[in-house]
């Protein structure tokens, strides 16, 4: 039987990449709130990472930080051994880490470079170095984090459980950030793809694919009073959802309620993509 109450993952170690910041910062505490010693995965040198550990050792729980670019198999395969190493074990992963375009670090809108001089980033001026680096952050990095814990769940024989974050832009085309939603609809496809080849080992993978969320991603819109407040006029909710909304679904679709969910796309979006 699911754990009731709060202790869903007593004894459970998790990774987590993105988990510096946002989502993955918020998912990285309540893991650890619910009993989960963490790894929280970042990129190198983010002294935002040290922010969450701490978040999270003075609540009482266990955190290391591991530096690692999601893009490169080698930094994925040492911040999994890195989370064994510290923690014996691996059994459950947030694949959060992303970028929304090819200039992204913090979400600071001027990182927003459209490529001055071409029509607003449109595939055909796009300089194909753009395109590359999303694809190889936001799909390739999330296909070598799964297999990275996957591996290690697999030598442990225990099961597991994966959520990768997707995007509503898996399924709504962005003119202007095609290699953004292409990043996002594939790693949709790939949830599904090591779904099943993971369900004989008990390991489930699901996507939580968000709506627009108050995080860094999304500075330029929710500092921007008035494409603020169009914006929740159009969403049935009426507001922008909250790292705490994607980090809950993430914990469900992460805990032993869902133990017969696998393959599974949820969209925690304020009801913006029902119409
Ligand atoms: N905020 C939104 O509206 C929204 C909507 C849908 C999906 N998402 C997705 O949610 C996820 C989390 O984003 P967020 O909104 O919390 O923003 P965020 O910028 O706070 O989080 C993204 C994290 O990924 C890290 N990262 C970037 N490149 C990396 C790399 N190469 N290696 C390791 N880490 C790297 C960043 O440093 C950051 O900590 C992303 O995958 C994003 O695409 C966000």
């Amino acid at each position: 039987m699911a754990e009731t109450g709060f202790a869903r993952f007593q004894g459970k170690v998790a990774l987590v990449t993105g988990g510096a910041s946002g989502m993955g910062r918020e998912a990285s505490v309540r893991l650890a709130r619910e009993g989960a010693a963490v790894a929280v995965v970042g990129l190198p040198d983010d002294p935002r990472g040290a922010e969450t550990v701490q978040l999270i050792t003075a609540g009482g729980g266990d955190a290391i930080y591991v530096g690692a670019d999601v893009s490169r198999e080698a930094d994925c395969d040492a911040a999994a051994q890195a989370a064994v190493d510290a923690f014996g074990r691996i059994d459950l992963c947030l694949a959060a880490a992303g970028i929304l375009h090819a200039r992204y670090i913090t979400g600071d809108p001027a990182e927003h470079d459209l490529t001055p001089g071409t029509r607003e980033g449109h595939v055909i001026n796009k300089p194909i170095e753009y395109w590359e680096k999303v694809l190889s952050v936001n799909l390739t990095g999330v296909m070598l984090t799964n297999r990275a814990v996957a591996r290690r769940m697999i030598a442990q024989g225990e099961g597991g459980a994966i959520v990768n974050i997707s995007s509503g832009a898996a399924k709504i085309p962005m003119p202007g950030s095609a290699e953004y939603s292409v990043s996002k609809a594939g790693v949709w496809m790939l949830t599904r793809c090591i779904a099943l080849e993971l369900a004989p080992h008990n390991i489930r993978v699901n996507t939580v694919a968000p709506g627009v969320i108050d995080t860094p991603m999304a500075l330029g819109l929710s500092q921007d009073e008035q494409r603020r407040a169009a914006f929740e006029r159009i969403v049935p909710l009426g507001r922008l959802g909250e790292a705490e909304d994607i980090a809950e679904a993430s914990l469900f679709l992460l805990s032993d309620h869902a133990g017969y969910i696998t393959g599974q796309i949820l969209h925690p979006d304020g009801g913006l993509f029902t119409g």
